[in-house]
Parts: structure tokens; C-alpha cells; sequence
């Protein structure tokens, strides 16, 4: 399956792209609206985009009133993101989302690099939200953790159903005159190329520690680095920062995908699927 990462696809102003999709995954949303940061928001840097977003959106009752009704419509399965700041605002938003049958799956942005503990925190959320809802858990991990693995295991442990990797890393950019923060709040979330082989690693570990299904995400750009992140170890694919600059992305890196099996000689994706654990595995196997 090819998605969206979320926050980076409005499917509202940009229907058309949002149906040459598998899925929609939405921005996260929030029990309470939030306006976000201040501006200056997004950054462009040598290796990717900085942004500082905040998480700004609706809230839960307004998303659940006047964007979900229109989205429903699209025809493309919808996925919501839900964020929040202790694990019970998780598991609020999972119940008022359990009876939309329109509302395919719940990813848990548990993207929390601050924490303490963040596998105990993890867990924490996961349960939660296993417990308010029925629909399959993505949690959504970030790789600024000393172990991401052991996160991955604790959200697998405490019901989620796959793991979606991996949400973007600290980054700084200086305005090129002043030498001060380009952004409003001095630090962002460092998106595109240079989270490709961040995304790798992290795909790549959390398969081998939990099986779970993965949705790879991180610097996507072509077929090549959709099939590199199916290799590592990922189910399904998406992407995040390329839609700003390529809305016909979706149809492009399937086409480049099509061409990357067929110059292997593969027939289907399922063949490379984890094909870099292939060796290893022989050689435990043995
Ligand atoms: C402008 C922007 C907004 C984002 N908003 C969210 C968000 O609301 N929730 C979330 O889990 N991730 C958010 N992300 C992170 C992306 O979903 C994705 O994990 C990250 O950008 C890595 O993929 P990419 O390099 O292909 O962009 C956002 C990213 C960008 C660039």
C-alpha cells in the first residue's frame, strides 16, 4: 500500500492526489483545537525541510463534524492520526473515533523524544488506546530514541497492530544574514532526504525485534527508496515531504517501483519484502 505521511497531504484541497492513494492518514488531530506554532513555520534546508507545524488542527469535535463527513466521501480508506499529552487524551480520542465505521484505522503519533522513558510511555498510550477502541493501532514512532527496538516491542506488547516509521528528527536552521533560528520556535521536525537512511535503520530494527507490520516513511522521493524501505523490512510505504513539491508523486513512484522489480527480475513486492534480513536469517536459521 501506498499512503500519505501525515501533515503532509490536505485530501480536502487536494482530492485527486489523496484517491491515487491506498489510504488518507490525516494530519494529527487533537482533543482540543490548537492554532500551532508561531510563524515562520517551514524552513528549507541542503537535506530536507524543517517545520514547526505544532501539531495545529481542529480538534476532535470539529474533525469529527466538518472533515471526516467530506472525507468519508473520497472513496479512499481513511486513516486518523491522533496526538496528545498523557495517555488518557489517547484514549479519549480513540473512543469518540470507535463508532465511525468511516475511520479505517487509528495511527498513535507517539512521537515523544522528550520523554523520560519513552517505551514505558508507549505503552502506556497503546494500552490506553487498545482498550477504547476496536480499529488496528499504528503507532507511530520516532527514531530519537536510544532504542527505538525496545519501543517498538513495548508498543507491540500493549496491542498495537503495526508500527508506522518514523516521524521527523530535531533540526536547526540559521537565517544566512542574521545568524539567528529561520523558525518561529528555533528548532523543527527535519523532514526528506536526510531521514532516508534514518527511516532505513529504524524499519530495519524494528522488523527484525517485532514482525509487526511497518509503514516506512522518511525521505521517500523515488520507487528506489520505496523498495529499499520494503527490503528493510516495511509492508507499506509513505510519503511525506516529496507531496509539497510533487503532488503526482503517488503514481510516479509506483511506476519507478514497477520498472526497479522488473530490471531484478522480481514479479511481485512480496519478493523483496525483508530481503535484507534474507542473509541473517539463513545463517540463524542454520
Ligand atoms: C509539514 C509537515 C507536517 C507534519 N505533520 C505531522 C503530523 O501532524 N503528525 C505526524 O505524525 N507526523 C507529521 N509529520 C511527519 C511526517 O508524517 C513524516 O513522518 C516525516 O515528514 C518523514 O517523512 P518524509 O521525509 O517523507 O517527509 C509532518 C511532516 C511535515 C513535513
Amino acid at each position: 500500500m501506498l499512503l500519505n505521511a501525515s501533515g503532509c497531504l490536505d485530501a480536502l484541497t487536494a482530492p485527486d492526489v489523496a484517491r491515487s492513494l491506498d489510504a488518507f492518514v490525516t494530519k494529527t488531530v487533537t482533543l482540543e483545537p490548537r492554532d500551532g506554532n508561531t510563524p515562520v513555520r517551514i524552513a528549507e534546508t541542503d537535506v530536507g525541510m524543517l517545520n514547526s507545524i505544532g501539531l495545529a488542527n481542529p480538534g476532535i469535535d470539529r474533525f469529527l463534524t466538518r472533515n471526516l463527513p467530506p472525507l468519508a466521501k473520497l472513496d479512499v480508506p481513511v486513516w486518523v492520526s491522533v496526538g496528545g499529552f498523557a495517555a488518557d487524551e489517547y484514549a479519549e480520542l480513540c473512543l469518540r473515533l470507535d463508532d465511525h465505521e468511516e475511520v479505517r484505522a487509528v495511527e498513535l503519533n507517539v512521537s515523544c523524544p522528550n520523554v523520560e522513558s519513552p517505551a514505558e510511555t508507549t505503552a502506556e498510550i497503546v494500552g490506553a488506546a487498545r482498550l477504547a477502541t476496536r480499529k488496528p493501532l499504528w503507532a507511530k514512532l520516532s527514531a530519537a530514541v536510544p532504542d527505538i527496538a525496545e519501543v517498538a516491542r513495548a508498543a507491540q506488547e500493549a496491542g498495537a497492530y503495526g508500527l508506522s516509521l518514523i516521524n521527523t528528527v530535531r533540526g536547526l536552521a540559521l537565517d544566512e544574514r542574521t545568524l539567528r533560528p529561520t523558525l518561529g520556535p528555533a528548532i523543527g521536525g527535519l523532514s526528506g532526504p536526510a531521514l532516508k537512511p534514518v527511516a532505513l535503520a529504524a524499519v530495519y530494527v524494528c522488523h527484525r525485534a517485532t514482525g509487526m507490520p511497518i509503514v516506512g516513511m522518511g525521505g521517500v522521493q523515488t520507487g528506489r527508496d520505496a523498495l529499499e524501505l520494503v527490503a528493510a523490512g516495511a509492508r507499506h510505504v509513505a510519503l511525506g515531504t516529496v507531496l509539497f513539491a510533487d503532488p503526482d508523486a503517488p503514481p510516479r513512484v509506483r511506476a519507478e517501483l514497477e520498472d526497479e522489480l522488473a530490471a531484478r527480475g522480481y514479479s511481485d513486492l512480496d519478493e523483496v519484502y525483508a530481503a535484507a534480513h534474507a542473509e541473517a536469517l539463513s545463517t540463524a536459521a542454520t
